[in-house]
């Protein structure tokens, strides 16, 4: 078979698969056969890049972020829907509708409402063509390269004719819950709900990562009218292969809708997605046209919303909770109670602002809410039932934990213990470094790292190496036989041998630093020792240059590793034998080698394009004309101060086409 045939057969053979899997929710191979269609497609086109097209499934992920925001305007805008949270309600709706067309010849589409984000996909001459935020409604943002990763939608229909598609991005549960434990292992913050989740990745510059966020669609509607009712266009959604919620019906009159609210409301927490409500539609489009739109909100359409779980219960007390970054978080110990499944005795107050906002007191009973939320919220404080003799819940002027005076800078709404040897700091650092995804220490589990930092055989990570020493004293904790003893030290000693420079580096939770900045950190520098090695101001310089890493990131790593108590701990790991090695990713060799540039003006490429020329030609890239710069690539427009610099540091200045020519060779 000709390479081009095979292209085109494989292209076809992942569509469809990714169809089956996204779409369909019936996958006819396993995901190593997958993989293997993949990998034959990406050596295929590496052997033959001129096969290479926009639609082939490889294509999905961008190279590199795409710079900056542009603005798209919707031209039909993207309304949002007017709410209704009973039945009169609705019944109301239903009146206006009969009003509005003085007759009763009118069906609904009732339908899930999911709770992600809006996005509008046009397709062109049977190719996606553009994917836009809703925005404020008239004016979203192109981030089409972001929509190219989800593998639920075809890059390729067959339907030459422009179809604008509208529909939710959303995450599944599951998803999340695995994607929040990655960020925590990380040191960052859980995402809340699906909803912010997937809003935010819609919204990355970096469609790698965007890609790893998991994200679907739902589509609802097309806007053109190539079909007379609703219940057609969402057929023909499906027909065309785009992904649809496939879970609406078609009712004759309100009576009916009332009943599909009552059934939808009974199956909902059963689906893999969240949703808030049902949103009502009327079927025939020629009859939506009659009824016309407010400023606002379509006149044939409305959403009714479902109560999020609540539930009431007694505030016993309110603690703060001490994080890794001594960020205090208060929360309200609760008087156990059900809800969505789970009992819950605590629940997020946020922080010290929300707290004297709702003026949530001791004694006091509160409505907590889960709505998709992970961790449960106190919603609202129940001023009639308040007992006498409450007091304004004071925020601690000292950390709960060790006392220190707390501090609170200006531009947060966080408290700090600023202690870094305080034991809740502690022990918060110590279960990032021993999490999946960091050092990975399966066996050092929260009560055991609780009842070490207590014993102060714990100070900082860098002691849980040392623990051998201390079997005896082990041995002595509570439920700890000889048999968890020695598993323990066993996946200590996994740790220490078995572990990568960038999860060690994930672990120690500096500030920025999550797992991909590690990587290449840990790529750049190789061991900790060699980092140890080399000045921070040095660091900072280095990094700066890395690809991947920004200056703020670049100062945060040189700022860990020029503080003394930091540089403690990294000499104890190493005295400890924590191994943690990293093959290091040298900088390419080419025609740049042992030269560096400053790029500035209007070029004709984005400048990031031409950093990554010079890094793979082997050339240094320096974002300021600075002893050491051989190079000043100036485009138009250059500004007087760099060229002036430029002068100072003796930096040849030279136009795009000498650096072509440099590049050649
Ligand atoms: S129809 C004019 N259908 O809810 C019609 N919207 O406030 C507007 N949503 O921004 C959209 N599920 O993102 C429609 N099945 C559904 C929906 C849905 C979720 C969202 C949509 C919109 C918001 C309305």
């Amino acid at each position: 078979m000709k390479p081009a045939e095979r292209h085109a057969e494989l292209c076809a053979e992942i569509a469809r698969h990714d169809y089956l899997y996204y779409v369909r929710d019936a996958p006819e191979i396993s995901d190593r056969q997958y993989d293997r269609l993949f990998q034959e497609l990406k050596d295929l086109e590496r052997a033959h890049p001129e096969l290479v097209q926009p639609s082939s499934p490889t294509q999905r992920v961008g190279e590199r972020p795409r710079q900056g925001v542009v603005k798209v305007e919707h031209e039909h805008p993207m309304f949002s829907l007017d709410n209704s949270y009973d039945e009169d309600e609705l019944r109301e709706f239903d009146r206006r509708v009969r009003d509005g067309l003085g007759h009763a010849g009118y069906s609904y589409v009732a339908e899930p409402k999911l709770d992600g984000a809006s996005i509008e996909t046009i397709f062109d001459g049977g190719a996606l063509h553009l994917g836009v935020t809703r925005g404020d409604g008239r004016v979203g943002e192109d981030v089409t390269d972001n929509v190219r990763t989800i593998r639920a939608v075809p890059l390729t229909i067959d339907e030459p004719r422009k179809l604008t598609l509208r529909g939710e991005v959303v995450i599944y549960r599951r998803d999340l819950d695995a994607m929040n434990d990655k960020r925590v292992a990380r040191g960052e913050e859980p995402f809340a709900n699906p909803r912010n989740a997937a809003a935010g990745a819609l919204r990355l510059l970096d469609s790698r990562e965007a890609a790893e966020r998991q994200l679907r669609v739902f589509y609802y509607d097309i806007v053109e009218r190539h079909y007379e009712t609703h219940a057609q266009a969402l057929d023909a959604i499906d027909r065309l292969g785009l992904p649809s919620h496939k879970l609406h019906r078609l009712c004759k009159d309100v009576d009916e809708v009332l009943g599909f609210v009552h059934d939808f409301d009974a199956r909902r927490s059963s689906l893999p997605y969240e949703t808030d409500g049902v949103v009502v539609k009327v079927n025939e489009l020629a009859l939506r046209d009659e009824l016309g739109t407010t400023a606002r909100f379509p006149r044939w359409a409305i959403a009714f919303k479902f109560e999020a779980e609540r539930a009431l219960t007694k505030v016993l007390s309110i603690t703060a909770d001490v994080g890794r970054t001594g960020a205090l978080t208060p929360v309200a110990n609760l008087e156990p109670v059900q809800l969505s499944g789970t009992v819950v005795s605590r629940a997020s107050l946020h922080n010290i602002d929300y707290v004297e906002e709702k003026d949530v007191r001791v004694g006091d009973t509160v409505s907590i809410e889960k709505a998709g939320e992970i961790i449960p919220q106190v919603i609202s404080v129940q001023l009639e039932s308040r007992p006498r003799g409450t007091r304004r819940w004071k925020p601690p002027e000292h950390c709960p934990i060790c006392e220190t005076p707390v501090e609170r800078a200006e531009d947060e709404a966080a408290l700090r213990c600023i202690n870094g040897r305080c034991p809740g700091r502690v022990k918060a650092g110590i279960f990032y470094f021993t999490r999946r995804g960091a050092m990975d220490v399966d066996r050092l589990g929260k009560a055991l790292v609780e009842q070490l930092v207590d014993r102060e055989l714990l100070r900082d990570v860098g002691d849980i190496f040392g623990l051998k020493e201390h079997r005896e004293t082990l041995l002595g904790l509570e439920r700890m036989g000889e048999k968890s003893v020695d598993n323990v030290l066993e996946a200590i000693d996994r740790a220490r041998t078995g572990r990568s420079l960038s999860q060690l580096l994930t672990g120690l939770g500096i500030p920025l630093v999550g797992t991909v900045a590690a990587q290449l950190i840990a790529e750049r520098y190789g061991t900790l020792q060699a980092l140890l090695d080399t000045p921070a101001e040095t660091i900072a310089e280095q990094l700066d240059q890395l690809h991947g890493i920004g200056p703020k990131i670049a100062e945060s790593v040189a700022a860990y590793f020029g503080d003394e108590v930091n540089r403690e701990v990294a000499r104890k790991l190493i005295a400890h034998g924590v191994v943690a090695e990293q093959q290091v990713v040298e900088a390419a060799e080419g025609p740049l080698s042992g030269s560096a540039f400053c790029v500035t003006g209007t070029l004709s490429e984005p400048r990031d394009a031409i950093h990554e020329k010079i890094r793979a030609a082997g050339g240094e890239v320096h974002r300021s004309v600075k002893k050491g710069t051989t190079y000043l690539v100036a485009g138009a427009k250059v500004g007087a101060s760099k060229l002036k610099s430029a002068d100072r540091h003796g930096t040849e200045v030279i136009d795009e086409e000498k650096l072509a020519a440099l590049i050649a060779g």
